[in-house]
């Protein structure tokens, strides 16, 4: 220390540390589709966060649609935690939904190209959904991302795709 006052930063668990580019809050917009519904557009916000003593990422998002006045109108949110493995490649990602629906992910991911895809391993609490897959990419310290999903009657294709910057 050179006295300066200034606190180093916390480091990462060494699990978490390959996914250092994921971690903060980033705000942005999507736009969401599906052969049976109406296109539509969302704001939104994520958050990664993580304490240096734990193998995990805590990991909340929410949404909103921006009215011409008044007060923004929450739509969905989800929460879970994101597990990578010590082997630096491989993750088990828990999502709860706001709709009800729960997900056990899995998948892999590459600290030098700034991915993580991830394919259900389990969906749960669902009416509809079968499958769902999720895309996740940072370039150019921009996160962008796609959900993927198949139900009863659709099969798998593209639900969500946003764009989101560090705030
Ligand atoms: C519709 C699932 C995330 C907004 C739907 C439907 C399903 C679904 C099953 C109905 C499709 C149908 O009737 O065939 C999911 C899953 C998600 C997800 C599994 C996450 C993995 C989101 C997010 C938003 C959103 C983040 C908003 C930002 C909508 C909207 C509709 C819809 C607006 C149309 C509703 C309507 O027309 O009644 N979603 N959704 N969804 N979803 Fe999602």
């Amino acid at each position: 220390m050179d006295g300066g006052g200034e606190a180093a930063p916390p480091t990462a668990h060494p699990a978490v540390q390959p996914l250092s580019f994921l971690l903060g809050t980033w705000r942005g917009q999507g736009e969401g589709g599906f052969p049976t519904i109406t296109p539509f557009k969302y704001h939104e916000e994520v958050t990664f966060s993580h304490h240096p003593s734990k193998p995990v990422i805590s990991y909340s998002q929410k949404t909103w649609k921006l009215k011409d006045s008044g007060e923004p109108l929450p739509m969905h949110a989800e929460s879970g935690y994101w597990r990578p493995k010590p082997d630096g490649r491989t993750i088990e990602v828990v999502i709860a939904q706001s709709t009800g629906l729960v997900e056990v992910q899995k998948g892999t991911f590459d600290e030098k190209e700034k991915v993580v895809m991830l394919k259900s391993d389990l969906v749960g609490n669902a009416t509809k959904v079968k499958e769902i897959n999720r895309e996740f990419k940072v370039v150019n310290d921009e996160l962008t991302y796609v959900v993927e999903m198949g139900t009863n009657v659709t099969s798998l294709q593209s639900h969500l795709k946003a764009s989101l910057k560090k705030v």
